[in-house]
């Protein structure tokens, strides 16, 4: 079995974690690309195998530009990159901006990977099966009118709610994925989207929670299962040989090819949003961006 070179984000806790601990095991290279050191190197500690810790917050431009440097630096080839870092902190109750201009959710959750997928596109390329994983959720199902509001996606102009800046960004995602299997057919590189299911949290990470959060989350977790549990279908996604040739889809947990919300289909939308944030971003896709012709 040839080892791969694995970044995941987020990876100092949670499902992001227990996947790095599982695909390490395995005896593949791991990157460990959080935004926090300590946590990382302590993370990094605890996995184990061959992992390296990177230095990555996603709700900055600086820092997302010097962690794909050090990756062009450091390494040839990239073959799985796991999207997997979010902001999901729904205790907000004013949207956040970030210093350049951004809506904190927004950029961290969609417009982020957006820019570090493309950053990283030619050592994806690189790899004889690069594969690009995206993070969504399951809880979608409840959203079922969720839209990306393209004239306002960081709520400007209209009351700020940090589930629809969350569910908004999740959907993007599940729309970055189909554009980006859909540009990179005819290459090596696939790209799929995990729709995660309900998985318990550790809630002391969340300090500033109110306690009727609290409350909600510890009645959750009685139908939630393990980060590691879920940590499977990640580890499938990015290391299954069947799954070599899918490319394009949302995948439940435990691993199945699942449908994408109607919405999130939509050829028209999806070259909008696409659009909408590489113009937000200020950057060229370094990928040849051509008419989607989705299903
Ligand atoms: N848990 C669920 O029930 C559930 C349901 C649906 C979808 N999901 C999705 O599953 C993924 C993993 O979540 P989880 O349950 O494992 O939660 P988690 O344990 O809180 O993990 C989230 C990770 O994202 C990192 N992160 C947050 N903001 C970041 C930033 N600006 N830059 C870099 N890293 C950042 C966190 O780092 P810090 O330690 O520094 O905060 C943490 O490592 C997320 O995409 C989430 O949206 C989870």
């Amino acid at each position: 079995m040839q080892h791969k070179t694995v970044i995941i984000t987020g990876a100092n806790s949670g499902i992001g974690k227990a996947a790095a601990k599982q695909i390490a095991d395995q005896g593949h290279q791991v990157i460990l690309a959080c935004r926090n050191p300590e946590r990382a190197e302590r993370a990094q500690h605890e996995i184990g195998g061959n992992t390296h810790a990177g230095q990555l917050d996603l709700a900055s431009r600086r820092s997302i530009h010097n962690f794909t440097e050090w990756i062009h630096r450091e390494f040839d080839r990239i073959d799985v990159l796991i999207n997997n870092a979010a902001d999901f902190d729904l205790s907000r109750t004013e949207r956040e901006m970030m210093p350049d201009g951004f809506e904190r959710i927004w950029f961290t959750n969609h417009l982020a990977p957006v820019l570090l997928t493309d950053r990283l596109m030619d050592r994806l390329i690189a790899s004889p099966q690069g594969r690009i994983i995206n993070i969504t959720s399951k809880g979608l199902l409840m959203h079922p009118f969720q839209t990306v509001d393209l004239k306002d996606p960081m709520f400007g102009n209209r009351p700020f709610s940090p589930a629809r800046a969350y569910y908004q960004s999740k959907l993007a995602q599940i729309m970055h994925t189909r554009w980006l299997a859909q540009q990179l057919s005819g290459t090596m590189v696939t790209a799929n989207c995990i729709s995660v299911t309900n998985v318990k949290l550790d809630l002391s990470r969340f300090p500033d929670l109110p306690q009727w959060m609290k409350n909600l989350y510890t009645v959750k977790s009685l139908v939630s299962i393990s980060p590691e549990k879920m940590a499977e279908t990640y580890a499938k996604a990015a290391l299954a040989a069947d799954a070599k040739d899918v490319s394009g889809a949302l995948i439940a947990h435990p691993y199945k090819e699942t449908a994408a919300p109607v919405y999130a289909k939509d050829p028209l939308v999806i070259e909008q949003v696409m659009q909408l944030s590489f113009k937000q971003l200020g950057i060229r896709p370094s990928i040849s961006y051509e008419q989607p012709e989705f299903d």
